[in-house]
């Protein structure tokens, strides 16, 4: 029997580390996966924008009568949010509160270190957010908005990658923290630059896990989990899907058999 799908989205490739992680965790959920290609990144553009492109990113995927959103961009979180739950009804899982609560569950020292886009960065959402469920935690933030365009072209070992990711986190690396949050999705395909250059006694996370958790408890929750034995999954960019497909393909490690290239409104 075929169900609803899942629909995934983010400004381009970073969200196939939440979607990894769903497929893993919920095998016979099917997904649709939407990436904004023709316009990544978001990180460096203006608030009224992300929401913009946030908003025609989710209009697409409810058009394809998704049963719930998971936006798999912290960018899109930081900002738009809030807008997307005041629009659409359907349930809307973000990564923001999944990193964080992973975070929260791996300092010790209460010391540690947010990686994101500059928009991510400059919205202060993190340290806002981490200061609520405990001031005493020390937020150190770094933006490294050049990681999102090394992903997007493949650039994943490469010793420019090395060079970058020294470059970007050599201050962060004396401020005694024990844990970094990538908080942005597509960071996670740079997490083995990045645990080389800071070392074995900073433990580096990602929100994806948690995220899909998340994904699988609301569906239970409201009663949307499929009944289906077989799970499809289509992908769809405003970009090139030549493209998309082979990085997707290596990201993965699985073929992407049905992609489309769309154009938004
Ligand atoms: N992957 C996105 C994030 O999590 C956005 C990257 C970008 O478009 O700048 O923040």
């Amino acid at each position: 029997m075929r169900t609803k799908s899942i629909g995934i989205f983010d400004s381009g490739i970073g969200g196939l580390s939440v979607f990894r992680q769903v497929v893993e965790l919920l095998p016979n959920e099917s997904v649709i996966y939407f990436g904004d290609t023709a316009r990544v990144p978001y990180g460096n553009r203006d608030p009224e924008t992300i929401i913009q492109y946030a908003m025609e990113c989710a209009d697409f995927l409810v058009s394809q009568d998704v049963k719930m959103l998971v936006v798999a961009c912290n960018t899109i979180c930081a900002y738009a949010f809030e807008a997307l739950q005041n629009r659409f009804s359907l349930p809307i899982v973000g990564v923001i509160d999944s990193g964080l609560k992973t975070l929260l569950q791996t300092t010790k020292n209460e010391k540690v270190g947010i990686l994101g886009t500059t928009a991510t960065i400059s919205s202060g959402i993190y340290p806002r957010k981490i200061g609520a469920c405990n001031p005493q935690i020390q937020v150190h933030s770094v933006a490294t908005p050049l990681f999102v365009p090394l992903v997007e072209e493949g650039f994943i070992e490469h010793k420019a990658v090395d060079l970058i990711v020294e470059e970007y986190l050599s201050a962060l690396k004396k401020e005694n923290i024990d844990s970094i949050l990538l908080a942005c999705t597509h960071y996670p395909f740079l997490r083995k630059v990045i645990e080389k250059c800071v070392g074995n006694k900073i433990v580096v996370k990602d929100a994806s896990e948690a995220c899909a958790i998340e994904v699988s408890h609301e569906l239970v929750k409201r009663g949307l989990a499929t009944t289906a034995t077989e799970a499809h999954y289509l992908f769809f960019v405003s970009g090139e899907a030549k493209k998309f497909q082979k990085m997707g393909e290596k990201f993965l490690g699985r073929n992407i058999e049905s992609i489309q290239e769309v154009t938004l409104p």
